[in-house]
C-alpha cells in the first residue's frame, strides 16, 4: 500500500459514489453507522448527498483517507452544534474498508480530525461506538475517556440490540 493521504471531501458523484460503497460494506459486515442491512445504495447515495452538502456550508467536515486515488476510509467531524457550545464538535461515520483495516488508517483519520477540529477552536470532542462490535479499543488507545453506557441503545445491522458508550476527548487546549 502506498502512503495515505487525507482530505476533506465535498460534493461530487465520484466521492459519493466511493463514500456509499464504503458505508454499504460497512453495514453489511456488521458496523454499527445508524443503518440496517441490507443498506439500498439510493439511501446511502441521499446520505452522503445530505452530509457532503452540509460540508460545503462548514457545518461539518468529511475527511477521506486516499491509497492513491482508492477512498479506503472515512470520519466525519460535526461542528453544528448549539449556540452555547461553540466550543464541541462531535466524531461520526468512522469506517474504514474492510479490504484496508489494521493499517492505521482510522488512526491517521483521527489524528486529522482533531487537528481540524483545534483548528477551528473545538476543544472539547465527544463521540458514541457500540458496546457490541463498537470501536470502543480505538478511540481509548487515542485518549478518549469513557462516560458510560446507556443500554440498548440501537439496532446492530443484521439485528439484536447493543449498548452505546459515550466518549470525550479535550483536544487542542
Ligand atoms: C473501527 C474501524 C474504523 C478501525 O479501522 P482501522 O483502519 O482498521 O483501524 P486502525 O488500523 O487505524 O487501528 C488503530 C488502532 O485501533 C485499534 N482498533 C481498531 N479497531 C478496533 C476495534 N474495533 N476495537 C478495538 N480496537 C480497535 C487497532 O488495534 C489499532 O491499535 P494499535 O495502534 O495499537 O495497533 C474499522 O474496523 C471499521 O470500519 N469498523 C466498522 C465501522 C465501525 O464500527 N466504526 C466505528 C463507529 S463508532
Amino acid at each position: 500500500m502506498s502512503a495515505i493521504s487525507i482530505r476533506p471531501l465535498g460534493p461530487s458523484p465520484h466521492i459519493r459514489a466511493a463514500l456509499s460503497e464504503l458505508l454499504i460494506e460497512t453495514v453489511a459486515n456488521g458496523g454499527s453507522v445508524s443503518f440496517m442491512h441490507p443498506l439500498a445504495r439510493e439511501h446511502a447515495d441521499a446520505f452522503w448527498d445530505t452530509a457532503l452538502a452540509a460540508a460545503a456550508r462548514d457545518e461539518r467536515i468529511v475527511l477521506g483517507a486516499f491509497d492513491g486515488e482508492t477512498l479506503t476510509g472515512t470520519v466525519t467531524l460535526h461542528l453544528d452544534c448549539p449556540p452555547n457550545q461553540p466550543h464541541r464538535a462531535e466524531i461520526a461515520k468512522m469506517m474504514t474498508r474492510l479490504s484496508h483495516r489494521g493499517r492505521g488508517i482510522a488512526n491517521a483519520l483521527m489524528h486529522a480530525a482533531e487537528a481540524a477540529a483545534a483548528e477551528r477552536a473545538r476543544t472539547l470532542l465527544v463521540l458514541d461506538t457500540a458496546t457490541d462490535g463498537g470501536a470502543a479499543g480505538l478511540y481509548e488507545k487515542l485518549g478518549f475517556r469513557l462516560s458510560g453506557e446507556i443500554p440498548d441503545y440501537a439496532l446492530k445491522p443484521h439485528g439484536g440490540l447493543t449498548g452505546t458508550l459515550i466518549y470525550w476527548k479535550r483536544v487542542g487546549a
